[in-house]
């Protein structure tokens, strides 16, 4: 891979040694795919942040870069902590709250903005075509899709590297020729709601793994949705874009497949693992919620009455929590709690001895039975909402 003059410099720590391992660690995954040059880019998310799925061992590290004066090049964001201050904080044992402050002090002694969420694109809106080096595979997905920008899907340590250097190695979709779809899935039934189009995503993930599908039927789809379609796709998968039929190409030698009716029903029923129908949690915000999402929780909560069994969580960013100001009064004050900064997979459910989580995610569904030793009950949110709310 080429370096300029300045990026040699680096290279051979004349800009001390955090610096140098960034960009050693660039240099290295730029010579593994054969990339051709570094490239400025606009944004980097970084994830491995909660001390649930961190652990202890890259702490030290952190603390080591923070302590040589590295800051970030780049606007960089941080994907959700392990708990939300304003309400988990008394229920998780000291020490895991202490190393978890702990991490996130090293990244703000960095300069990352401790945004805390895996939606950073409600943030700030990336520009299409701009070039980002983003480590949350739902976000990944989404804004190479969604928003047009150019993201590879990278690990916790080589966004932070691409963070600190402000540039990443110029392969996969940082080209647009890698971007072409190679297969044509066909959706053959309407999808209904935000479940559904997260069940294609874990179905598609399985088949396809790392070929780009131009998705046939879902032309209309909602934002929102599509963001379900992400989350679920990068589960299952290493497909990292979709295209939607809209954007005109070239189809007639795509190999094609179809998506129907059973095959949602039976990828819903597969992520359906628990062996009661009364959860103990009840759960929206994977990935975290949007300001629509949240107003459309509370409509569906209006007039309800909370039951006082179970935990109701909303997980969101800091940020859209502020903007939905009114919507979170009114949900907390029937019970419900709108967690920021924070999601259920990364955070410490076990500890609270929830044991049943009933979701509208997907990706949650997914990961639960093994990060959170969950059994799930997945259903829309507007079934989810029937079983918090009674009458
Ligand atoms: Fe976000 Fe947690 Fe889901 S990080 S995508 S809410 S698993």
């Amino acid at each position: 891979m080429h370096l300029t003059k300045e990026e040699e410099r680096i290279y051979s720590g004349e800009q001390g040694w955090a610096r140098e391992i960034s960009m050693k660690i660039l240099v290295r995954l730029g010579d593994l795919f054969d990339a051709d040059k570094l490239i400025s880019i606009n944004s980097a998310h970084v994830s491995g942040v909660s001390y649930k799925t961190l652990g202890d061992a890259p702490i030290e590290f952190l603390k080591a870069l923070a302590d040589a004066d590295c800051k970030v090049k780049v606007r960089t964001t941080l994907n959700p902590q392990s708990l939300d201050p304003d309400y988990l904080d008394t229920r998780v044992p000291a020490n895991m709250k202490d190393k978890q402050l702990t991490i996130l002090r090293q990244f703000e002694r960095m300069g990352i903005t401790q945004s805390l969420t895996c939606t950073p694109y409600y943030l700030a809106k990336s520009q299409k075509g701009s070039h980002l080096a983003w480590a949350e595979s739902s976000a990944v997905v989404y804004a190479n899709s969604v928003l047009g920008a150019y993201t590879n899907r990278e690990g916790g340590p080589s966004a932070l590297a691409a963070a600190i250097i402000g540039k990443t190695p110029n392969y996969g979709l940082h080209k647009a020729r890698n971007r072409k779809p190679n297969i044509l899935v066909n959706v053959e039934t309407k999808l209904k709601n935000e479940t559904e189009y997260g069940a294609l995503g874990i179905f598609l993930g399985r088949i396809l793994k790392d070929k780009i599908p131009l998705i046939e039927g879902l032309e209309k789809a909602p934002a929102d949705n599509l963001k379900q379609l992400s989350a679920a796709l990068a589960s299952t998968g290493m497909t990292n874009m979709f295209q939607l039929k809209k954007n005109r190409t070239n189809i007639s030698e795509l190999e094609r497949i179809s998506v129907g009716a059973r095959d949602i029903e039976q990828t819903i029923e597969s992520l359906c693992t628990a062996s009661t129908a009364r959860p103990d949690l009840v759960f929206v915000g994977c990935p975290h919620c949007s300001f629509d999402e949240i107003k459309r929780v509370t409509r569906l909560a209006e007039n309800r009455k909370f039951k006082r069994d179970l935990e109701f969580w909303i997980c969101t960013s800091c940020h859209v929590k502020r903007r939905a100001k009114e919507s979170v009064r009114k949900l907390e004050g029937k019970g419900g709690q709108v967690l920021a900064g924070v999601c259920t997979v990364v955070s410490w459910t076990e500890t609270l001895g929830i044991k049943t989580i009933m979701t509208n995610s997907a990706k949650t569904a997914y990961y639960a039975p093994t990060l959170n030793k969950a059994g799930v009950i997945l259903a829309s949110a507007q079934e989810c909402l029937k079983t918090v709310f009674e009458g």
